[in-house]
């Protein structure tokens, strides 16, 4: 996912670790660390409880981190006992510093745009669409690990990452006829651009519609907010996701994004 408002916007996250020369305190693998050199800065975000994985997010103040920035990230990932480092969604030209630092590639994702009036997205009556308040955000982020599972699932400090990574954002809960949480989705919409930032059906409830009603309201939601171009991205492997994007009408653009990852031995 790409960069806007914040670098998370294209359903990217890019984490830093940014420690704090003159207040010092020890980090644990429980906080999000904010690492500022001048006038960059980056936050080191922990992906979830059960993981020792951590993501760098930048923000659109900060231009392209210098090296010496990225690697203060990596020394305090490291020092805080992650065993891996991972970046959001970046392009080319946001990769160089990380490659230079030791980053791999994890994953590659296609981008998909529509223009918001021509998306098809029939209506469904088996779930009830909510916005949810922060008193949802942990039902959010346990339904959030149930669909990414373990490895890729954001926890709570994640899930709060891609809320603010925003000027303007909609939290959506698909509900099913008991008021059990069935998938939410996280849009976000900056310089008129809107943005799917995260969609996530359960396991137990998916291919019966939650996610396009998701994506649905959403688009709703995009229309109310004048918005007329809508982004998003989504793994290259990620078939289900892609069939979904694509039979509503999203159409695959020419930008592939990556995700890096470092190993924190
Ligand atoms: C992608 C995801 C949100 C789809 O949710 P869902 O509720 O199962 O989706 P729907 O039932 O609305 O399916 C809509 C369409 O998506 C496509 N699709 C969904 N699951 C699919 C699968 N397993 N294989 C192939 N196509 C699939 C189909 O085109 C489907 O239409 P159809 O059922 O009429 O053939 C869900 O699989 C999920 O949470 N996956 C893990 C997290 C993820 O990858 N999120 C998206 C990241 S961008």
């Amino acid at each position: 996912m790409g960069v806007i408002a914040r670098r998370l916007a294209l359903g990217c996250s890019v984490f830093v670790v940014i420690r704090q020369s003159l207040k010092r305190r020890a980090w644990s693998t429980r906080d999000v660390e904010t690492v500022r050199m001048g006038r960059q800065h980056a936050q080191v975000v922990p992906l979830n409880g059960g993981s020792l994985a951590a993501v760098v997010t930048s923000h659109a103040s900060t231009a392209l981190l210098s090296d010496e920035l990225v690697e203060r990230c990596v020394d305090s990932a490291r020092s805080r006992g992650f065993v891996e480092l991972r970046t959001g969604a970046l392009g080319l030209l946001e990769q160089g510093v990380y490659l230079r630092a030791g980053f791999e590639t994890r994953s590659e994702l296609r981008v998909l745009a529509a223009d918001v009036g021509q998306l098809r997205l029939p209506a469904n009556g088996r779930w009830e669409y909510r916005e949810c308040g922060s008193d949802m955000h942990p039902a959010l982020a346990e339904a959030d690990l149930s669909a990414f599972g373990e490895d890729a699932g954001f926890g709570l400090l994640m899930l709060r990452e891609v809320l603010s990574a925003t000027p303007q954002t909609a939290v959506i809960g698909a509900f099913d006829r008991n008021g059990g949480l069935s998938g939410y989705a996280v849009f976000g919409k900056s310089r008129g651009i809107g943005y799917v930032q995260r969609l996530a059906v359960i396991p137990a409830a998916r291919r019966r519609g939650a996610g396009s009603g998701l994506l649905g309201a959403g688009v709703a939601w995009m229309r109310g907010n004048a918005t007329k171009r809508v982004l998003v991205n989504t793994e290259l492997t990620n078939t289900p996701a892609l069939n979904l994007y694509r039979d509503t009408g999203f159409e695959d653009q020419p930008t592939v994004l990556s995700t890096l990852t470092s190993r924190l031995g």
